[in-house]
């Protein structure tokens, strides 16, 4: 089924949705969920053929890139086009399997249950996105490896219940490779069972688009910006942690735009949230003053 095809039967099947099996009936589950409008997302090479193809056959999608280089962008838009709701769940090292899956509550009525975030997406059909899921627990983890195989279930042992999941359910997850010290390495139980897509921060035609477009600047500003993007990555070989994102060169074209001089802009975007270090933000500082002059 093609991806606009696939969206409409979703679109329809989810009017008729209802709720099951004493779970909470509420109109729709995932409104809260569903995107409103379609979010910008300039490709950079087959990443959206790529995605749609695994998405077609329902493998689970691992993003993996630097901070700032638009896998979270990429999801939006990929679950815009597939007609998906979208629940995204920042993963952090305190998560719990029963935050992912859900758990009983006792309320004023008695006891009532909760489905958790992932149960919710599998039950309903919504893609579902672990951000950052290395920074989770292996013993967290483990609850996604039955739905991430041909299995797609989620076994909710404290209901007694095999949800198989949703036709429109997809899960997907991202991580830095950056930031993976031995501690936070994924397992290959769990990263075998992922299609993985590499991202980088764009080449500076398309960098200089996406800068234009989100910063709302011209595209002859947006290569200086992306000029200076460069020059900051390229200090990673001299200590720098990471060089500065797309993210960061868009918050600086806005700050142009909202008014303030190009290389204060420059800097209070980039300077002091790349680095504490004082040779490191001098190495910055030269790089800003290279490509913007102390009048502009
Ligand atoms: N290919 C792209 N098309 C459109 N916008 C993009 C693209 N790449 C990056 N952006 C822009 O860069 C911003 C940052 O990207 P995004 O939030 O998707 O990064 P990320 O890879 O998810 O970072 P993190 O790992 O820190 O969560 C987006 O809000 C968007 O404005
Ligand atoms: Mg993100």
């Amino acid at each position: 089924m093609g991806i606009a095809a696939a969206a409409r039967r979703f679109a329809a099947e989810d009017a008729g949705a209802s709720a099951d099996d004493g779970v909470a009936a509420v109109a729709d589950p995932l409104q809260d969920w569903r995107l409103r409008e379609q979010p910008y997302y300039q490709p950079v090479g087959d990443e959206v053929e790529a995605f749609s193809a695994a998405a077609a056959l329902r493998l689970p999608v691992l993003l993996k890139g630097p901070t700032g280089c638009g896998k979270t962008r990429f999801v939006e838009h990929m679950a815009w086009r597939l007609g998906r709701p979208l629940i995204t769940v920042a993963c952090h090292e305190d998560m719990t399997a029963g935050d992912l899956v859900g758990r009983w509550l006792l309320d004023a009525d008695g006891t009532r249950w909760q489905d958790g975030l992932l149960t919710l997406a599998a039950r309903h059909g919504a893609i579902c996105y672990l951000d950052e899921i290395a920074e989770a627990r292996a013993d967290t983890t483990v609850v996604v490896h039955p739905l991430a195989d041909t299995r797609r279930a989620l076994p909710l042992e404290q209901r007694n219940e095999l949800l198989h999941a949703h036709d429109g359910f997809l899960l997907v997850v991202s991580c830095n490779p950056a930031y993976q010290g031995l501690h936070k390495q994924l397992k290959p139980s769990l990263r075998q069972r992922f299609c993985a897509l590499d991202f980088d921060y764009p080449d500076a035609g398309h960098e200089t688009r996406i800068v234009a477009h989100e910063g709302g600047v011209d595209e002859a500003l947006a290569r200086r910006l992306v000029d200076l993007g460069r020059r900051t990555r390229r200090l990673k070989a001299d200590g720098l942690e990471e060089g500065a994102s797309t993210r960061m060169l868009i918050h600086a074209a806005a700050l142009i735009r909202q008014g303030l001089p190009a290389r204060r802009a420059c800097r209070l975007a980039m300077v002091g949230a790349l680095t504490d270090e004082p040779d490191l933000a001098a190495a910055l500082h030269e790089a800003v003053a290279a490509c913007f002059t102390a009048g502009e």
